[in-house]
């Protein structure tokens, strides 16, 4: 069996956010299990030297958008043993970053087409094409509409929602202009609102949809989640999993982590980073300190930091910010670092050296996120010993285990309720805790330390996945 695993990102070629780390870790991990899996990516101009210099290129081929031709080149490099492919094409990925261009839908329904249009002219034609968000949801589709012109057996496609948010809504025009289909390939499938939704075309067309965490895959079912969706996921669900992400320790472990002043992997040496961090940020390492690191947009939960702001640093304990996102929620942040210039240290850049820093010298990773389809930051905490405090929902819910009181077990602090006053109440429990019975909060840390949330056993549910569906005759071997 096959695997081709497409995305429009992949750690460490290109990466935004966390898509980018499931592309660059799941079909590692299977494929350090023998499973046949090779990748693709667009080949942006963003990608490091160091791994352009090694790709070898294996060909020109040419992708039809309609009355159109785009001439591509097909490059490949073998990294962590996984064969990844990148479709090369200035016009489309010469330029800087990954999205945000006028033109999004055009782009990526050519690298669609593109991954159609090469792989029957080169070795390998898989059985199983796996899809991710709406960048290439447009796959199954146009597998059902215009085949698979070269390969000899079905091509069958599985599609991961990282997050519905995001859908790819365009004009109808779109579908000829670019696709070259006709209005009457505007089905009931596709169509949303007059437009096109290329996400709604994934989960109806594609054999198979998973998305990043059981708890996600519940609550996309109700309007309030789905995002205009619901009722597409409710009919398909006979066809749908959640499946929760796994993490990449040979990435995210502080013993191997550079970033670090000091490798740790227990609570003396979490201290000893705390304390370099914090000093050098003028910041006090005996006093609790809550890490974030976000992107600043809605979803992340950050109007409940910015309404209870006051309160939480009348608790007398310290804030430390990074990431960037949007323009007030930036100045918002801005304003605190101003007003409490000795309880925050607020970096509104990105940066994962940063990040691990931060991992590293909080007490408490504050993840209020209204939310969170899996969230890969909550997991990446517990392994640098910091103890949660998330919002009930999504993938927070899968990997959290609330702290109740009286109890010695639990790595964070879980509020139910989407609520700035519900985050502040556990804050103040977790700060009544640091304070009066600092033994019992190390417990808690221990128990985060020993949280495992690593590829191994979720990887092995992807293939499952991948079972149901492929209909080949072929010997499928097996997992290990
Ligand atoms: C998206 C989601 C995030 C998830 C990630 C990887 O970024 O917002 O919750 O962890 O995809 O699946």
């Amino acid at each position: 069996m096959k695997i081709l695993y497409a995305t429009s990102e992949a750690f460490p070629f290109a990466k935004s956010g966390g898509l980018g780390d499931v592309a660059g870790s799941l079909p590692k991990t299977l494929r350090k299990n023998n499973v046949d899996i090779r990748a693709v990516m667009p080949l942006y101009q963003d990608i490091p030297d160091e791994y352009k210099r090694k790709m070898k290129k294996i060909g020109d081929f040419t992708v039809q958008l309609n009355w159109r031709h785009q001439q591509c080149e097909l490059y490949y490099l073998k990294h962590d043993n996984v064969f990844w492919y990148f479709i090369k094409n200035d016009y489309y990925f010469g330029r800087p970053g990954l999205y945000g261009y006028f033109d999004e839908a055009e782009r990526f329904l050519f690298f669609s087409k593109a991954i159609l249009s090469f792989i029957p002219k080169y070795d390998f034609c898989p059985n199983i094409i796996h899809c991710n968000d709406w960048q290439t949801a447009a796959i199954p589709m146009l597998l059902k509409k215009q085949g698979y012109p070269g390969c000899a057996h079905q091509v069958k496609t599985v599609l991961t929602i990282h997050n519905i948010k995001y859908q790819g809504i365009y004009g109808v025009e779109t579908l000829y202009e670019i696709l070259g289909l006709y209005p009457a390939d505007i089905t009931s499938e596709l169509e949303f609102n007059g437009a096109i939704n290329i996400m709604k075309a994934g989960i109806y067309y594609s054999d198979y949809v998973t998305t990043v965490s059981p708890t996600y895959a519940k609550e996309l079912e109700h309007a309030y989640f789905g995002e205009g969706l619901d009722g597409v996921i409710r009919d398909v669900k006979w066809k749908m999993t959640g499946i929760l992400n796994g993490v990449d320790y040979d990435v995210f472990d502080p013993m191997i982590d550079k970033a670090l002043a000091f490798p740790y992997n227990d609570i003396e040496g979490k201290k000893k980073n705390k304390a370099a961090f914090l000093k050098e940020q003028g910041l006090d390492p005996s006093k609790l300190t809550i890490g974030m690191v976000s992107r600043l947009v809605e979803l992340k939960g950050i109007d409940l930091v910015q309404r209870m702001i006051e309160e939480l640093m009348a608790l007398d304990i310290q804030l430390v910010v990074l990431g960037t996102g949007d323009y007030h929620y930036e100045e918002f942040f801005k304003y605190v670092q101003s007003r409490y210039p000795d309880q925050t240290s607020i970096h509104l850049a990105f940066s994962n050296a940063l990040a691990s820093r931060i991992y590293a010298a909080s007490d408490l990773f504050l993840m209020p996120s209204r939310v969170e389809p899996c969230g890969l930051s909550q997991i990446i905490a517990l392994k640098y010993g910091t103890l949660p405090v998330v919002n009930r929902t999504g993938g927070l819910n899968d990997t959290i285990t609330h702290i109740e009181d009286g109890s010695d077990e639990g790595n964070g602090f879980i509020f139910n309720e989407y609520n700035a006053h519900r985050m502040f109440e556990q804050i103040k429990r977790a700060k009544r805790i640091y304070d009066e019975e600092p033994k019992r909060f190390e417990k808690f840390v221990k128990q985060a330390f020993l949280a495992n949330f690593d590829w191994e056993q979720q990887s092995k549910e992807y293939y499952h996945i991948y079972e149901i569906v492929d209909v080949s005759n072929e010997d499928k071997g097996s997992m290990l």
